[in-house]
């Protein structure tokens, strides 16, 4: 297996018939690693896994759009302070590839935007190949083991991963960068649809992402187009907010648009506009835009409902 289009992404409620299958194989492959049982899962009717793909906080790794590995990312029941990897798996035909190491980051990215500052796991002894990865990407031995429910024999080592490398970052990145983003967030993660922009590599755009170690978990991008309900101003538009769906309501998008209104004012601009959907109109308002009176309209790009909003920068209040 080449990897070449090999990506993690958080997995969605439609994603239900996905999850069971990957479940399933893994609890089928790899018995001894998991506390659940394939017997167990494989009763689940489909309502069953519809919930648990609503309810679990769980990822993809896809290659080539076949689905070869999955993991959650989840607190523990008997420790709710602290953040725990389930469920990990890579199919054998993706194994050694960066598939695992992907999950594992991705997981840790969501675990460090939760504010906790090690990812933890339980590894069974039952299974050497997954303690040696672990440790290949820097999880260590804390020193506290448990047995597994059903099978005393099953012991588990728990091991923690520091998380100082996904501080979150923000910087200004090329817009491909931030593709994959806008089509999954926004886009319905749909092939077809095309979200380059024409005036994405204009001098004028700046494109910002913000980074929980490697992984893009948020997106935005302004052009310099003047506002139509001004048009003799000088302006940005700010198109393709988006946040990753695991990490949404951390604070991540509203630390993201601080900095990059900042940069903008340093750079001149005192006036910035955009089409926003109405579902992300608290967002909006409690970061400090304004809504363009009567000016509901519905985008031909999605059919979504959108209206104006706006800000003003620097010393200037909220005006048009
Ligand atoms: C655990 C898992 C996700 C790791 O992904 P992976 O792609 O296989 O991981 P990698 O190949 O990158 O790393 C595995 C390492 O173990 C080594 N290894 C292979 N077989 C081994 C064995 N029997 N004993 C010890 N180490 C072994 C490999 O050589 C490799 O190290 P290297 O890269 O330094 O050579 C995957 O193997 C898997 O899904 N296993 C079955 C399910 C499972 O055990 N899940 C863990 C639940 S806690």
């Amino acid at each position: 297996m080449s990897g070449d289009t090999l990506r993690v992404r958080p997995g969605l409620a439609r994603d239900a018939s996905a999850l069971r299958a990957i479940r399933l194989e893994a609890l089928r492959d790899s018995p001894d690693a998991y506390g659940e049982t394939y017997a167990e899962c494989e009763a689940w009717d489909e309502q069953t896994w519809a919930l648990k793909a609503q309810e679990w906080n769980f990822y993809l790794a896809e290659s080539d759009g076949q689905v070869v590995g999955m993991a959650r990312g989840e607190s523990h029941d008997d420790h709710l302070e602290m953040r725990f990897l389930f469920a990990m798996y890579v199919s054998p035909s993706a194994r050694g590839t960066d598939a695992a190491r992907l999950l594992v980051d991705a997981v840790s990215a969501w675990a460090s935007a939760q504010g906790v500052t090690t990812l933890y796991l339980y590894v069974s002894i039952a299974v050497p190949r997954a303690r040696a990865f672990y440790s290949k990407v820097d999880f260590v031995a804390t020193g506290s083991s448990l047995s597994m429910h059903r099978d005393e024999a099953l012991v588990c080592d728990e091991m923690g991963r520091d998380l100082a490398n996904f501080a979150f970052d923000i910087r200004r990145v090329a817009p491909q960068e931030l593709y994959d983003l806008r089509r999954r967030v926004l886009r319905d993660d749909t092939p077809a649809v095309d979200v380059s922009n024409p005036a994405d590599d204009l001098e004028s755009a700046v494109h910002f992402g913000g980074f929980l170690g490697e992984r893009a978990v948020v997106s935005a991008s302004f052009y310099a187009v003047a506002a139509p309900f001004a048009p003799e101003k000088d302006a940005y538009q700010l198109r393709y907010m988006a946040t990753d769906f695991d990490v949404q309501g951390c604070g991540l998008g509203a630390q993201l648009l601080a900095r990059a209104l900042e940069e903008l004012t340093q750079r001149g601009a005192n006036s910035i506009w955009a089409n926003a959907r109405t579902s992300a109109l608290s967002f909006y308002e409690a970061t400090g835009w304004s809504v363009l009176p009567d000016s509901l309209f519905v985008s031909r790009e999605t059919g979504i409902d959108h209206v104006v909003i706006f800000r003003s920068l620097g010393q200037g209040s909220t005006t048009l």
